[in-house]
């Protein structure tokens, strides 16, 4: 492959997504122990928010399975052989997790009861995931940027523009924005289409500003600051 001519993956996008699992399930454990037995009004909103992040991530995996291993698989040579399988074999353990909130969620959310085995998958969730993004960031993201060109890279964006709705990806969008590196967040916006991209700096921090009211009590919950 020719890389000169080509414009290459520019990716502190991906570190926007990373803070933005860092803080939320970083807080997710805590959040689900705050829920009191048979208190279904919060659950609901936890359990919301907790479905939600749970969505975002598997959708992130999965743009990740279908554009970034194969062609690093391709390319990248003994590098990637080294790195991909072990990145693979993490999305395959965060599933498993992501599986077993998927079971013990719900009945939480519609009940408040069951909460303690929750918030001990949310904890499990946490110490792969956390893992899992540290090497990626150390030992992927290098190589992204030299084997995956800037178009693909697009492709994941739209991936998880695809996977939600309107309302969702404001809130999404909001999520990202909290501590998002402005210049990096414009950089995303211009890949929008022209109304969303207008829209979206305004309508994304109000999103996110009352959901993170109404879930953590506060429009400014802590921030992961790892950018
Ligand atoms: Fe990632």
């Amino acid at each position: 492959m020719t890389t000169r001519a080509v414009p290459m993956a520019d990716v502190r996008d991906m570190y926007m997504a990373h803070t933005v699992f860092r803080r939320e399930f970083g807080l997710m454990p805590e959040l689900v122990r705050g829920v009191a037995e048979g208190d279904t009004a919060r659950s609901e909103v936890v359990g919301a928010h907790l479905d939600l992040l749970c969505r975002i991530l598997h959708s992130h995996h999965e743009g990740e399975d279908a554009i970034v291993w194969p062609r690093l698989q391709e390319r990248g040579g003994r590098e990637a052989a080294e790195i991909v399988p072990t990145m693979e074999g993490h999305h395959r353990a965060i599933e498993a997790i992501l599986r077993r909130l998927g079971t013990l969620a719900p009945a939480w959310r519609a009940t408040a009861r069951g909460g303690a085995q929750v918030a001990e998958a949310c904890e499990d969730l946490l110490v792969v995931l956390v893992e899992h993004m540290a090497m990626e960031e150390k030992e992927i993201l290098p190589l992204a940027e030299k084997y995956i060109t800037a178009a693909e890279w697009k492709g994941l964006g739209e991936h998880g523009v695809n996977s939600f709705s309107k309302r969702e990806l404001a809130l999404a969008f909001g999520l990202v924005m909290y501590e998002g590196d402005p210049e990096v967040v414009g950089q995303v916006l211009l890949e929008m289409p022209f109304p969303v991209r207008l829209l979206m700096p305004h309508i994304a921090p109000r999103a996110f500003a009352a959901h993170a009211r109404r879930v953590h009590g506060t429009a400014v919950p802590p921030r992961a600051g790892r950018m």
